[in-house]
């Protein structure tokens, strides 16, 4: 880890605006890691994801595809299964005992199914973090919470964690409200400040995903617009994955959205193609606000 892995490259070679998805699941089409030009590659690829809380089956079959530098939204009723389906991801299932998964989530570049028996959880949850629907400082310092995840992979050098600190806040755009109070605790923080204080301390790892479960639910609407814009910013660095249940939300960071439902996955595609001409009707029927 150099201390410069934070910084923030921008690859042209992306095209910024969405491009159209099939309208069945990418994921039953053969895998293309290399993709069109214009297209971003595959970040992680989801195939036959069943899980179970206990003899509970609360995700039937998902395969989906995330495609890397792109921020792809889960929308769904409540109870529809999008925590869990997130909480694959990092591995938080494996906390608790009697959680089951099958199938496999394939990360690439390096084809590691993430959910393979052989792949240390706390590795995975450093590369792949997650955000919380209310902010959950430790009761620590604002520099200690940005600087876990360092201190649990064994950094101990004080100009790295230092350093490190510092990129994650610029990062989560905090650093200037922060820097003369580093050593304050988190708690002191507005609602708003804390939420991108944990952003700060999911970013300090440099992970290749970011999970964000409805991370504005808790915040007033300039803290939410604050969060979105950040999320606009971060996508340039790091592949994001958030759930919401606010479909301008939706609407206005994701480029791909996924709606779920009874813990399937109905249909993915491109943002502005599943909020104005959805293919399945039980889509339409919840952007719509039919129900949900
Ligand atoms: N720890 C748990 N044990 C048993 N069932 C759970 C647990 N957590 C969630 N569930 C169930 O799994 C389903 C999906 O829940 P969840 O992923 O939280 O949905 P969402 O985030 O879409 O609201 C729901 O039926 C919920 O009751
Ligand atoms: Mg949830």
């Amino acid at each position: 880890m150099t201390p410069d892995t934070l910084s923030v490259t921008n690859p042209l070679k992306y095209k910024s605006t969405p491009v159209p998805m099939p309208e069945t699941s990418p994921s039953l089409q053969p895998p293309s890691l290399v993709s069109p030009a214009s297209e971003s590659p595959i970040k992680a690829r989801v195939s036959q994801l069943n899980f179970y809380y206990g003899d509970y089956r609360a995700l039937k079959d998902i395969n989906l595809d995330i495609r890397e530098k792109r921020v792809t939204a889960l929308i769904g009723p409540s109870g529809c299964g999008k925590t869990t389906y997130l909480r694959c991801f990092n591995r938080m299932h494996d906390l608790y005992p009697g959680n089951r998964y099958e199938g496999e989530i394939m990360l690439y570049p390096d084809e590691v199914n993430i959910i393979g028996p052989k792949v240390d959880p706390i590795e995975v949850r450093m590369r792949i973090s997650m955000v919380f629907q209310k902010p959950n400082p430790f009761p620590k310092s604002i520099y200690e919470n940005v600087a876990y995840g360092l201190r649990v992979r064994g950094v101990r050098k004080r100009s790295l964690l230092d350093d490190k600190v510092e990129e994650a806040l610029k990062g989560a755009a905090l650093w200037d409200e922060v820097k003369d109070r580093l050593h304050d605790l988190a708690f002191t923080l507005s609602g708003g400040q804390q939420q991108r204080m944990c952003i700060a301390r999911a970013l300090a790892t440099d992970p290749e995903i970011l999970l964000f479960d409805e991370p504005t639910s808790a915040l007033d609407p300039i803290a939410t617009a604050r969060i979105e814009e950040l999320i606009a910013q971060l996508k340039d660095r790091v592949t994001i994955i958030i759930v919401t249940h606010n479909m301008q939300q939706a609407a206005r960071v994701s480029d791909y959205t996924a709606f779920m439902y009874l813990g399937e996955l109905v249909e993915m595609g491109d943002t502005p193609t599943i909020f104005t001409n959805p293919s399945k009707k039980q889509t339409e029927d919840y952007i719509t606000g039919r129900y949900g």
